[in-house]
């Protein structure tokens, strides 16, 4: 597939200073994507920009926001001007392990706004283009977490919840506009998201993220959801079988582990 003649000329990814959005930069740049950089660490940006552009003739946009603050998004509006965003990568994201009682009512309520409004925020400002162009795509990170409650983690799976179920029925509503649009569900990933989250990742093996990164650029035409790694799709189809209360008896135990463990 011709990348960019199908998602291109440019295309967003929040949160590029780290982690997995870091991963797609490279891969969409070595596919020929322009690309416009959203994050805080402007530093970072910056430094990353300057290292594609050294290496692939591409133009690289670098946009330090808040994606939380009230103007974020006319923000990154006024840095592309008249630029065709053809693929959106709304990837910015955190956690928070801990108990429910004990954690921070401002964190969880940002989290929920940088999870769940923001991506729906920035498919509001650019997927209307899109589907008058008749082409284009937006990845949504979700996660494994969204298969079932995530005791100790509680507030985070249930965004992730929203992020699966949202982008899948997108998918259908722009069914035959030419716009596709993914979730892709990672496991644990090695990226800065558990130092971030305080505690340790849950699982013994934590996946690559320039291989759940590959997969998702991969699975996009098809659209819908996919789950990264075969372990973590049997466990994400398993949960379908199973007590609602027993999945969550055994995240319970699963979480609480990795915490004991950080
Ligand atoms: N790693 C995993 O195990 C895993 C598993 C499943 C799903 N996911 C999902 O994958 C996505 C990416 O996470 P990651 O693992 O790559 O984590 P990460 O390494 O911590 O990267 C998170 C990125 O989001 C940016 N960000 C955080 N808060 C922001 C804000 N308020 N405004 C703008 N940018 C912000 C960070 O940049 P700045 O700090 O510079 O702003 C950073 O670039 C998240 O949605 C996460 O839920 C991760």
């Amino acid at each position: 597939m011709d990348f960019p003649s199908r998602y291109g000329p440019m295309a967003m990814v929040t949160g590029a200073s780290a982690g997995l959005g870091l991963h797609y930069a490279h891969q969409l740049a070595a596919k020929g994507m322009d690309l416009c950089l959203v994050a805080r660490r402007l530093d970072r940006l910056e430094e990353l920009a300057e290292n594609l552009r050294g290496k692939y003739a591409i133009e690289v946009l670098c946009c330090a926001v808040d994606l939380t603050s009230p103007d974020a998004i006319s923000t990154i509006q006024e840095a592309v001007g008249h630029r065709e965003i053809g693929l959106l990568v709304a990837n910015a994201g955190f956690g928070a392990k801990g108990a429910f009682l004990e954690a921070d009512a401002d964190t969880n309520a940002q989290m929920i706004q940088l999870n769940c409004v923001v991506p729906v925020l920035m498919a509001h400002a650019f997927l209307p283009p899109m589907v008058a162009r008749g082409r284009g795509g937006m990845i949504v990170l979700a996660s494994t977490a969204a298969y079932q409650a995530t005791p100790f983690m509680s507030v985070y799976g249930a965004t992730k919840v929203f992020d699966l179920h949202w982008s899948e029925g997108l998918t259908q509503e722009l069914r035959g506009t030419g716009v596709d649009v993914l979730a892709i569900c990672p496991g644990s990933t090695d990226t800065e998201f558990h130092a971030v989250a305080g505690g340790v990742a849950t699982g013994l093996k934590m996946a690559k993220p320039e291989d759940v990164v590959r997969l998702s650029l991969q699975r996009l035409p098809r659209g819908g959801s996919t789950v990264h790694g075969w372990w973590n799709r049997v466990m994400s189809f398993g949960n379908r079988f199973a007590p609602r209360r027993l999945s969550a008896a055994v995240a319970a135990r699963l979480i609480q582990d990795s915490q004991e463990r950080a």
